[in-house]
């Protein structure tokens, strides 16, 4: 297995890197991820409430479950991990960070070029009539409500995440399958790599030639291509090569 330091040269040598980020990014700051022995779905059928057929068919079993996590998501602090990600792009170490996760730590932790692949908790479409709510109007409604409604139409929306059963916002996989194409080294933390088709990017850039990194702290389907496996935690190991690279968070 690697280490961090070893890492460190990596991200240095074939660097700027694009880097893939999954549940396991946020469990340090106290989100639980999925498919870990102590993850969500461990207790929870996801096509209950996490399908868009779930939602069609019981909009208000969806947010029953949806509603409370919103406030869980929300009350999470980025970890040293992600201020590291964001240091690390300030320095130019990092060229993009491609995330599953919807919890906007990324962004609330300095990244500024991150691409939400699976949505984010920052907008809740009408399925009904296409207009938007904000988290904040969305916030106000749960005050009251189990499940919020649309302003224009009234009609239940949807949480601001990718359904199982949904497509990916087009617009983001096209910009995460070019960056993973046109990177010299793709890391990856704290994913599975189980869910499609993000799970299908690392194969993109080892295809085009780039090097794969994996941190995670579980055996992904990825490892044995990968040029490193790290098996640690995010937060300590990115700390650790952001400070190798002397691109610590106080060089902000
Ligand atoms: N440091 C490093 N790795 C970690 C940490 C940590 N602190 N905590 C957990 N992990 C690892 C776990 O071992 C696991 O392999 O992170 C991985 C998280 O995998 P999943 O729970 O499957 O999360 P993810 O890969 O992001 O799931 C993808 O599935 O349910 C959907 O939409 C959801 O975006 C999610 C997608």
């Amino acid at each position: 297995m690697g280490t961090a330091s070893e890492l460190a040269l990596l991200v240095r040598d074939r660097g700027p890197a694009v880097v893939l980020t999954g549940a396991g990014m946020s469990t340090e700051s106290g989100i639980p991820d999925f498919r870990s022995a102590s993850g969500i779905w461990a207790d929870v059928d996801l096509f209950e409430v996490a399908s868009i057929d779930a939602f069609r068919r019981d909009p208000l079993r969806v947010w029953r479950w949806y509603g409370p996590r919103i406030g869980g998501l929300l009350a999470a602090q980025p970890n040293a991990g992600h201020v590291a990600l964001a240091a690390l792009e300030r320095a130019g170490h990092v060229r993009a960070v491609v995330t599953q996760n919807i919890d906007l730590l990324h962004t609330r932790a300095g990244s500024t070029a991150v691409i939400e692949v699976h949505g984010s908790i920052a907008r809740f479409p009408c399925l009904a009539c296409g207009a938007e709510e904000t988290l904040e109007a969305i916030l106000a409604q749960l005050e009251t409500r189990e499940a919020p409604f649309c302003s224009d139409c009234a009609e239940i929306v949807k949480p601001g995440v990718v359904m199982f059963g949904e497509l990916l916002p087009a617009d983001a996989m096209e910009r995460a399958e070019r960056l993973v194409r046109e990177t010299g080294l793709l890391l990856v933390v704290g994913s599975s790599l189980q869910v499609w088709p993000v799970a299908g990017l690392p194969g993109d850039t080892v295809r085009a030639g780039g090097a794969l990194a994996i941190l995670n702290l579980e055996e992904t389907p990825y490892d044995a291509e990968a040029e490193i496996v790290v098996r640690g935690p995010s937060a300590s190991v990115l700390d650790e090569v952001a400070r190798a690279l002397d691109a610590r968070a106080e060089n902000a």
